[in-house]
């Protein structure tokens, strides 16, 4: 691959500097760099393979020259801005929800379904992270047996609502462990010590009573895997968790498919890591994928309530598979 002129958009933010340092580590062919944030960012520097660089203020004209531009910097900004990149020839990774339902923006996890990244028009869209690690699991149990329908309970990290989210779950804990009252702001309860069943924290609940984030995990399942068919429900939980996204999930196939053969099929699935030795207490966890490339899935096992169905659990690092790793393997198959 030739070297490419990039932009990170968002680059102050939790997912862009994970993007940055992504790009680092997997040592994308990159002719020059530009990091892009609010005017608040203004005079700051980030740090690039040693060099600094200094932030410059997203603007309709930031992406001339541009050929590929990292964006994380919230849906309004991606609606407004990644326009304006895609007419100036650049090709636009947007983690936000802004364009991924939109039908001529793909949505795309490149273990899945690759072959939609040539239909982009100039903005391709990176999936929200629980569907991401999801799907990737999905993928070859839906190849070998369809899938029909799929019961999903999430445990996220914090790490997934930004900087002063991490903020609030270590203040918070540290005041409840010295018996005073935790506090909270940015989520709607405190989060140390807890569970709450509302992400995102503003604006959660739909007309069904679901929440975004769970029609979310609806509707880009469908989307990604080319299915609209397969039946899935969600409950998506916010607990106290640095990083990585667990997930509960119950999945029907039309051909049984024992856990024995799931796990054969998970084994060879590219980017999934089988971790499953109940007898040993191996089984995912948050602490181990936090800081790692693959999802990893265990506890696979048959579901005694259904003839055709398993259970299992997901884990992977929220803010790489989930966001920036998943958004740089796009750009690499670009
Ligand atoms: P800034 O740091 O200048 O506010 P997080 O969700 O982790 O807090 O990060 C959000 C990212 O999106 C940050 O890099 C933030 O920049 C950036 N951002 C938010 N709003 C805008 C905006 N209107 N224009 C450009 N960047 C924005």
């Amino acid at each position: 691959m030739n070297p490419r002129v990039v932009a990170v958009a968002g680059a102050t933010g939790v997912v862009g500097r994970q993007m940055l340092k992504t790009l680092e580590d997997r040592n994308y062919p990159i002719k020059s760099i530009k990091v892009l944030a609010s005017e608040r960012s203004k005079g700051k520097t980030l740090t690039f393979k040693g060099e600094e660089l200094p932030v410059e203020v997203l603007a309709e004209n930031s992406f001339k020259g541009v050929e590929v531009a990292l964006f994380s910097a919230g849906g309004g900004t991606s609606k407004k801005f990644a326009p304006f990149a895609a007419k100036d020839g650049c090709v636009v990774v947007d983690n936000s929800s802004a364009w991924r339902m939109d039908p001529e923006v793909p949505l795309v996890v490149p273990e899945v379904n690759p072959h939609d990244i040539p239909k982009h028009k100039g903005i391709i869209a990176n999936p929200n992270c629980s569907t991401i690690q999801m799907v990737v699991v999905l993928k070859p149990l839906h190849d070998a047996a369809t899938i029909t329908r799929v019961v999903v309970s999430t445990y996220q990290a914090v790490s997934g609502a930004g900087s002063a989210a991490i903020n609030e779950l270590r203040e918070a804990s540290l005041r409840a462990l010295n018996g005073e009252d935790p506090g909270h702001t940015v989520f709607p309860h405190p989060i140390a010590f807890n569970c709450i069943p509302q992400i995102p924290q503003k604006d959660a609940f739909t007309d069904n009573a679901y929440t975004s984030e769970e029609m979310k995990m609806v509707h880009e399942t469908k989307k990604i895997m080319g299915d609209p068919s397969i039946r899935i429900t969600a409950t998506t939980v916010r607990v106290p968790v640095f990083n990585s996204h667990s997930e509960s999930v119950n999945v029907e196939t039309v051909k049984k498919l024992t856990a024995d053969e799931a796990r054969v099929l998970l084994a060879k699935a590219p980017g999934v890591v089988v971790v499953d030795d109940p007898a040993n207490q191996l089984y995912p966890l948050a602490i181990d994928a936090a800081g790692k490339w693959d999802t990893y899935v265990g506890r696979i096992r048959d579901d005694i309530s259904h003839p055709r169905a398993l259970d299992m659990w997901i884990v992977s690092d929220n803010l790489l598979k989930g966001a920036a790793l998943n958004a740089v393997q796009i750009a690499e198959l670009l």
